[in-house]
């Protein structure tokens, strides 16, 4: 699933001295992430369990004099430079320059004396798999500039500011989970986040010990709308909140749910409530069995969290259906697609020995529907975004 060969802080370092002629002055790293369960639930102020994973982005960096930001990414061996004056207001730096002109913005926004920096970026997370590329982009400058600058900022306060650079910068309307999970998970943990305060718990999640694996299956399917898409799902979310009203659907308590329904007057907007309603509740109810060393069991949880995505937020596509299908058929515990949808990827929880077995039997079930192959990775809960040196 990875873009380059050879280590990805090698190639960050290495990137920067071919492009500036120097050494960096340091590297930061940030991971892309899963989504264990409680998908949809961040914009409803509700509940999320990621986990980080091994697969990384890391920037190499220095100062520079002025109010210049010079960037090199490997991506596409392009080398973007922006100043003061692109960055004032939103929208002058597109493409992936923009997430990180969209740091800088959000950063100055905020009253902090960003430094100008040269930047060379190298990255093993795939783009556009749903595994958060762009808030480990994000999140790997925000460490860099913060560090460059001298700034302070503590780690619980970075997601907003790197969110912030993401809807307003970048103009895409997510919610906190990507990059609370790229900036706050701990390596063997999963992450249960509280939308609302932002309040975290580490779980642990030692899948090792417990004879697991996650198998994270790239649908490789084409994004089909998922921008407009994901607004959709959010206006309606918060339509039927203010019908109902509270304040966000957090606020519905699952044994309310049907007084609730009762009081919404189309089918549609009644499937999506469900769906946020009751994954609220799945989070809650996987948290619940990690704390009780029960991992296994969670696998029910998963598959339910899926079938919700499926049938009433209607989020899936049929690679990722097929995906989550043969899964199951072939073994795991519980199987289903992680992040925002549309495409994406799937995760399975699978026993350790049967990680071959699963990810055989999805890519003979992409081969008979004449799905391009899917990628299948095991990951283990991997450490949040880090200075490397
Ligand atoms: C995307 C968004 C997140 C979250 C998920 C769905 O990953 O960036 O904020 O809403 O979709 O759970």
């Amino acid at each position: 699933m990875t873009h380059a060969t050879g280590d990805v802080a090698e190639r960050a370092a290495a990137g920067f001295t071919s492009q500036y002629g120097d050494r960096a002055a340091g590297r930061w790293a940030a991971p892309g992430r899963v989504n264990l369960i409680g998908e949809h639930t961040d914009y409803n102020d509700g509940f999320v369990l990621p986990f980080a994973l091994p697969l990384r982005t890391v920037v190499a960096a220095d100062r520079q004099d002025g109010d210049r930001w010079t960037v090199w990414s490997e991506l596409s061996d392009e080398t973007i430079s922006f100043g003061a004056d692109d960055i004032a207001e939103p929208g002058r730096v597109t493409g992936w320059g923009a997430y990180v002109a969209g740091v800088v913005w959000a950063l100055r926004e905020a009253g902090h004396p960003v430094p100008g920096a040269r930047l060379a970026i190298a990255s093993d997370v795939p783009l556009g798999s749903g595994l958060s590329s762009s808030a480990a982009l994000e999140s790997a400058v925000l460490a860099a500039l913060l560090d460059l600058g001298g700034l302070e900022l503590p780690a619980e306060r970075q997601p907003r500011l790197a969110q912030r650079a993401e809807n307003v910068y970048v103009g895409a309307p997510t919610g906190i989970m990507d990059q609370s999970a790229v900036i706050r998970c701990r390596s063997g943990h999963a992450l249960f986040l509280d939308c609302r305060d932002e309040s975290v718990e580490h779980i642990p999640f030692d899948l090792d010990a417990a004879g697991l694996a996650v198998l994270v299956i790239d649908s490789r399917a084409p994004h089909r709308h998922a921008d407009g898409e994901y607004a959709a799902r959010r206006r309606s979310c918060e339509a039927a909140a203010k019908t109902l009203g509270v304040p966000a659907l957090r606020d519905v308590a699952v044994d309310q749910l049907d007084t609730a329904l009762a009081r919404l007057d189309d089918e549609e907007t009644r499937r999506r409530v469900r769906h946020v309603v009751t994954e609220d509740q799945r989070v809650l109810d996987t948290v619940a069995l990690l704390r009780a060393g029960r991992v296994r069991d969670i696998g029910p949880l998963l598959t339910a969290s899926h079938v919700s995505m499926r049938d009433d937020f209607e989020i899936t596509v049929p690679e990722i259906d097929t995906a989550v299908e043969a899964s199951l058929e072939a073994g795991a515990l519980g199987a289903r697609m992680t992040g925002g949808g549309f495409g994406g990827c799937v995760l399975a929880l699978v026993e350790a020995d049967r990680v071959d077995a699963v990810a055989a039997a999805v890519t003979a079930a992409y081969a008979e529907r004449g799905f391009t192959a899917p990628g299948t990775v095991p990951v283990l809960p991997a450490p949040g975004a880090t200075r490397l040196d």
